[in-house]
C-alpha cells in the first residue's frame, strides 16, 4: 500500500467513524434556566434577537432565554391584574411586536385579554385589549380562557378561547371581535381518557398559514381544524389519529411539518393537500414530570419544547414551601427523520467511495500506460 493510499484509507475510516450513528438523541440541545417561581406556560422564538421568549404564571413578566440559558427580563407590566397568567406568546417579526394572551385563574376575577408590546422600544405596551364574551354569557359561572395566539402577515392576532370553543381576532390597532364560532368546534366527542387537567379545555394551540388559513387543535377531543382567515369557517382536518391533550403547536419552515405538544408527547404531522388531510408520522415521548405545554421552532428549524411545570405552580405543590427555581427548554427531534437523513448520508458516502475507486483504477491505468511508454 503506497503512503498516499494509506492516508486516504485513514481519512475514509475517520469519516465513517465520525458518522452520526443511531442514538443521536444525546446531541440534543438542553437549556436549563433559572428564574425562581416563574412556571412559564408559553414559549416562542424571536428570530431577530435569536432568543426564546417565555411568560410567567403569576409575576406579570415576560423574559428572554438565550441558547446558553441566560435569562433577561423583557417586559414587566404591572398594569395587568395582580397574579395574572401569561399564556400564549407570538412574535410579529415584521412589526417587531410581541403578543401575549393574559388570563386570570380562579380565585382571581375573570379576565381574558391580549397584550401587544413594542420590541423596538424596550417593550412599551402598544395595547391591552379585553376580549369580548359571548352575548349574555355570565363570566361568574364559567369564564373565558384566552389561551394561545397566532399572528398573520398583516399584524392581526387570532386567540383561542379554550373554555368556550371560539376564536377571537384582534386587529393591529387592538380592536377585538369574536371571529370564528363554527358549530364544528362543539361537534366532536370528548376523548374517553380526558382527565381533569384538560377535560374542559377545548380550542388551544393555533398557527397561521400564509395560504390563507389557520390551524387549531382542540385538547379535549384531540381534533384539528382548518379555519378560513376571511370567513372564519372551519373544517375538520382528517388525521390518522387523535391528538388527545394537544396544547401548543408550531410549524417548521423548511418543509411545513406541524408539531403539536401535549403533556406526554410531541406529534409530528405532514400534509400534502394544505391540511384537508394530515398524517401523524411520528410521536415522541416527553418528560411528563416537566409538564410540557408549548413548542416552538427556533434557528435552523430546530424544535424545542418548554418544561415549565405549570401544574406544580398552580397547585402550589412544591416541596417545603420552596418555589422551583429552574425550568427547561429542550430540543426534540424525530428518530425517523434522522434515520432517513442517515440513509442519505450513507448513499452519498457510498457514491464518493465508488468514485474514489474508479479514480484510483484510472490512475493506475494511466501510470501503467506511462510506464509502458517510458520503458
Ligand atoms: C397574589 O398572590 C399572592 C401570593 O400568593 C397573594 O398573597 C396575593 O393575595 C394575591 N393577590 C390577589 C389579588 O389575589
Amino acid at each position: 500500500m503506497s503512503s498516499s493510499t494509506l492516508i486516504l484509507s485513514i481519512l475514509f475510516a475517520v469519516v465513517l467513524i465520525g458518522l452520526p450513528f443511531p442514538s443521536s438523541a444525546t446531541n440534543l440541545h438542553v437549556i436549563n434556566f433559572r428564574s425562581p417561581g416563574l412556571y412559564p406556560e408559553g414559549l416562542t422564538w424571536d428570530p431577530s434577537e435569536q432568543h426564546f421568549i417565555v411568560g410567567s404564571l403569576h409575576s406579570r413578566t415576560i423574559h428572554s432565554v438565550s441558547d446558553a440559558g441566560v435569562v433577561h427580563s423583557l417586559i414587566t407590566d404591572l398594569e395587568l391584574p395582580e397574579n395574572a397568567t401569561i399564556l400564549g406568546l407570538a412574535v410579529d417579526s415584521t412589526n417587531r411586536r410581541l403578543f401575549a394572551t393574559i388570563h386570570c385563574l380562579p380565585p382571581l376575577l375573570p379576565f381574558s385579554a391580549l397584550a401587544a408590546y413594542d420590541l423596538r422600544s424596550g417593550g412599551r405596551r402598544i395595547f391591552l385589549s379585553n376580549l369580548p364574551s359571548l352575548p349574555g354569557d355570565d363570566q361568574e359561572i364559567t369564564r373565558d380562557v384566552a389561551n394561545d395566539v397566532a399572528i398573520d402577515y398583516n399584524g392581526n392576532a387570532y386567540v383561542t378561547n379554550s373554555a368556550k370553543n371560539f376564536i377571537w381576532k384582534v386587529n393591529r390597532d387592538g380592536v377585538a371581535t369574536i371571529f370564528s364560532r363554527s358549530p364544528l368546534f362543539n361537534s366532536q366527542p370528548v376523548a374517553e381518557d380526558a382527565d381533569e387537567t384538560f377535560r374542559d379545555c377545548g380550542l388551544n394551540g393555533i398557527l397561521y398559514n400564509s395560504k390563507g388559513y389557520l390551524l387549531v387543535v382542540q385538547s379535549n377531543t384531540g381534533k384539528m381544524f382548518k379555519v378560513d382567515e376571511d370567513s372564519g369557517t372551519a373544517r375538520l382536518v382528517l388525521l390518522n389519529g387523535d391528538l388527545v391533550a394537544a396544547d401548543g403547536m408550531a410549524r417548521r419552515r423548511r418543509d411545513g411539518t406541524v408539531v403539536v405538544v401535549s403533556q406526554k408527547k410531541l406529534w409530528l404531522l405532514k400534509s400534502q393537500d394544505s391540511w384537508s388531510e394530515g398524517v401523524i408520522y411520528d410521536e415522541i415521548e416527553l418528560d411528563v414530570e416537566g409538564f410540557p405545554t408549548a413548542v416552538t421552532v427556533a434557528g435552523q428549524d430546530r424544535v424545542y419544547v418548554l418544561y415549565g411545570r405549570v401544574m406544580e405552580g398552580i397547585r402550589g405543590s412544591y416541596k417545603d414551601g420552596e418555589v422551583r427555581e429552574w425550568f427547561g427548554i429542550e430540543e426534540v427531534s424525530s428518530e425517523k427523520e434522522n434515520g432517513e437523513d442517515k440513509i442519505w448520508v450513507y448513499v452519498l458516502i457510498g457514491l464518493g467511495f465508488a468514485y474514489f475507486c474508479f479514480w484510483r483504477f484510472q490512475m493506475k491505468r494511466l501510470i501503467t500506460n506511462m510506464d509502458k511508454k517510458t520503458s
